[in-house]
């Protein structure tokens, strides 16, 4: 399958609430050090403490960027526990997750909730990765494309175009998140594809759209190959240093044009 759009290769690690201080430098030490082109861009998201630990050892490396895993629908204030986007950008922060399903389902995060955090990224001109996906019971009843559009649709505005910023999409089906059960090629390039005609009524055709829910060495060339899929969002195979290397290995290889 050929690529045919010019959206931006990313590949993101998501470490959510793992690693301690020292393991997260010795493995983001290791991985910074294999060749990437110019083309490919990585962004580790570490938790929250180890930001701006992590912050020097990436500064020399201009494809290399630091995610977050949330952040905070409220400008700086009295809300204990929170982080503001004021705060990331601050320590050098350029990508943040927004809506992941592990946020939507034990913090109850809901779309209205996610349309603002999305304007609180643009706002500090963070980069937003929306996760949307479906459950593995949308999927059987066939309801699982308009789920879709339905999650990216209320939380786009609609009105105030000008508000966008940059966008990245991650298309997580929850079915496949942490289980080692990764969808098909096909079933991801379906949904993908999908995805971009939903953006294309926004003007946004040229977002990146990343595929995450159990990728690793043994898949990750199949999916890369796929027509719509721009990069991944790596959970499990990312706190690792043999599978995490293979899979950036296999991410250039795929989207590198020199
Ligand atoms: P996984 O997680 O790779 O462990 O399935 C992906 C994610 O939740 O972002």
């Amino acid at each position: 399958m050929t690529k045919t759009l010019s959206s931006k290769p990313l590949l993101m690690a998501n470490w959510k609430m793992n690693l301690l201080p020292h393991e997260a430098i010795d493995l983001v030490t290791k991985l910074i050090k294999l060749p990437l082109s110019l083309d490919t861009n990585l962004v580790f998201a570490p938790p929250y403490p180890y930001l701006a630990l992590i912050e020097p050892v990436l500064k020399d490396y201009a494809n290399i960027c630091l995610g977050a895993q949330d952040l905070s629908v409220h400008h700086i204030g009295a809300y204990t526990g929170e982080v503001a986007g004021k705060m990331l950008k601050a320590v050098g922060v350029k990508y943040v997750l927004v809506g992941h399903s592990e946020r939507r389902e034990y913090h109850k995060e809901t779309n209205v909730l996610l349309e603002n955090k999305l304007l609180r990224a643009w706002e500090e001109q963070l980069i937003p990765v929306l996760c949307v996906g479906e459950t593995s019971e949308l999927r059987a009843e066939g309801q699982y494309l308009e789920y879709i559009r339905g999650q990216i649709h209320s939380v786009l505005p609609t009105e105030c175009l000008d508000k966008v910023g940059e966008l990245v999409i991650a298309y997580e089906p929850i079915w496949a998140i942490g289980t080692g059960k990764t969808a098909s090629p096909a079933e991801v390039q379906e949904v993908h594809a999908y995805i971009r005609q939903v953006l294309a009524e926004f003007k946004l055709e040229n977002t990146s759209i990343l595929y995450g829910g159990s990728v690793k060495p043994e898949n990750a060339d199949d999916l890369f190959a796929m027509a719509d899929v721009d990069g991944a969002l790596v959970g499990g195979a990312s706190l690792q240093l043999d599978p995490m290397q293979a899979i950036i290995q296999r991410f250039v290889k795929a989207f590198s044009k020199e």
